[in-house]
């Protein structure tokens, strides 16, 4: 074991680089050659897969793409170079020197020393053809190569990008980061959309479960934050959550991305709403600037394809009614079309978490969801019940007190009002992407008679 000093100073003489005697090519990624301010010749290498071949009299141009931007690179090379095997989605080795591009659409471009062709493509039998712009329903068919083209690649990017923005969102805010399991025995929703983790072959003991009671896979981190806000305040989890939904519907998959957060001493609604508006926005305007051109492909291709929904009046409901999709649809029109907070639902309708507002005949919990236009709910959240014997009963009710003994424990030593929401991260990217269907936005989708690779 390192002391933590005689780790860091290990770490620091320890470097396995050798110091070259001469310098080979410097290998650059496509974004960093694009960016590179030494256009006097330097000797590069880049590697990656071709997007396009057009072949001149006297020289040869490839566009070369390597996943780290939308932006391919230029190569221009001697039409002596040319060859079949220099196809589209062929994969290739470049060696040259970088220089300025004489033309006005891009600043540097690669001219070309040495080609190699590191793996063939049939473009007869690639299912994506050079030039033509695919169908989103149509790319999805191939889950294993669509993540080559254009608008998957600005999807998935975008998705990295907002990924590192959420974490630093919460770092900068002072909360601990949690990983909350994923094999759980609660039901934290009540919702009955569990998925069961059994093992594959039979134990030797059939009759007996592996964990000694039913396991399943987490439908939200929630009641485990709640443990840790207990000790660290300010707590936030973001992974994979599960359900067994049977919807083939546009915004619900089987496993998704939840950012989830947990804050103790927090009162009121107001506290928990303006950590979720902080939370959108700042994420936005950080994935705003760090890939701009990735969003504004999805909003110039995709966006406007979106087909625009009515809703008549007549499907407005009545207190007490659950909210539906088209509910939802409805009052964000209504609103103007802006992301809309809907508080104070229905005790009767919410799981056994939320706090009672005591309010009289209608009889709500402190719950808000934030609907956004073209995806509903985007996030639900709530106060959590932290008084003892309101909690106590709410159990008794619902047959729970015996398996929430250590969530009562959390009100009996030490309570502090707190709440906290979840956040679908792939509603979160449909909604600043102009998405319709969320399958295109996680990179392996799974749902109702799905699940490919
Ligand atoms: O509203 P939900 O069910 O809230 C909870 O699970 C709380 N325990 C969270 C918390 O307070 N810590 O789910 C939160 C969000 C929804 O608003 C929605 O955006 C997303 O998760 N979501 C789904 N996204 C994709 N596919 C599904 N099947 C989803 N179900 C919920
Ligand atoms: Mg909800």
């Amino acid at each position: 074991m390192f002391a933590a000093r005689g780790l860091l100073r290990a770490l620091r003489s320890c470097s396995s680089a050798p110091s070259p005697r001469h310098k080979p090519s410097t290998k650059l990624s496509v974004r960093d050659a694009l960016g590179s301010q030494n256009t006097n010749g330097e000797r590069v290498k880049v590697q990656g897969w071709i997007r396009s071949v057009r072949s001149q009299k006297e020289v040869l141009f490839l566009h070369v793409n390597d996943g780290s931007s939308l932006e391919n690179l230029q190569v221009v090379a001697d039409s002596s170079f040319d060859s079949r095997e220099l196809a589209f989605g062929s994969s290739v080795e470049v060696q040259g020197q970088l220089i300025k591009s004489p033309s006005k659409r891009q600043n540097v471009e690669l001219k070309a020393e040495k080609i190699e062709v590191v793996g063939n493509c049939n473009a007869k039998t690639f299912p994506f053809k050079y030039k033509e712009r695919h169908p989103l329903e149509y790319l999805r068919q191939y889950p294993h190569l669509r993540c080559r083209t254009n608008v998957l690649g600005s999807i998935l990017r975008v998705r990295s990008e907002a990924t590192a923005a959420i974490h630093s969102f919460f770092k900068d805010r002072g909360f601990v980061h949690i990983h909350t399991p994923i094999i759980t025995s609660n039901d934290c929703e009540g919702a009955g959309e569990l998925f069961q983790v059994e093992p594959s072959s039979k134990m030797k003991l059939p009759e007996e479960n592996f964990f000694d009671v039913p396991a399943f896979l987490t439908v939200s981190g929630q009641l485990h934050l709640e443990v840790m806000s207990g000790a660290f305040t300010r707590v936030f989890t973001f992974g994979p959550t599960f359900r067994a939904e049977n919807s083939q519907s546009r915004r619900h998959l089987a496993e998704f991305y939840m950012v989830e957060a947990e804050m103790s001493f927090i009162e009121s609604l107001q506290d928990l709403m303006q950590v979720m508006e902080e939370l959108f926005k700042s994420a936005t305007m950080m994935v705003l600037s760090s890939c701009p051109e990735d969003v504004e492909l999805c909003h110039k291709f995709i966006a406007p394809g979106q087909k625009i929904r009515t809703y008549a009046k007549k499907q407005l409901f009545n207190w007490g009614d659950d909210l539906h999709t088209e509910h939802e649809k409805y009052l964000v029109k209504h609103c103007g079309n802006i992301p809309v907070f809907v508080i104070n639902y229905p005790l009767a309708l919410k799981p056994f978490y939320m706090r009672d507002n005591e309010d009289g005949p209608q009889h709500t919990v402190a719950a808000v969801d934030l609907l956004v236009p073209g995806v509903g709910e985007l996030f639900g959240g709530s106060l959590r019940e932290e008084r003892y014997h309101f909690l106590e009963q709410r159990l008794a009710r619902s047959g729970l007190t015996e398996a929430y003994q250590w969530y009562l424990d959390l009100r009996r030593f030490g309570s502090v009002p707190h709440g906290g929401f979840g956040m679908g991260f792939e509603r979160y990217l449909q909604c600043i992407l102009g998405i319709d269907n969320i399958k295109d936005v996680i990179p392996f989708p799974r749902f109702t008679h799905s699940c490919l690779l």
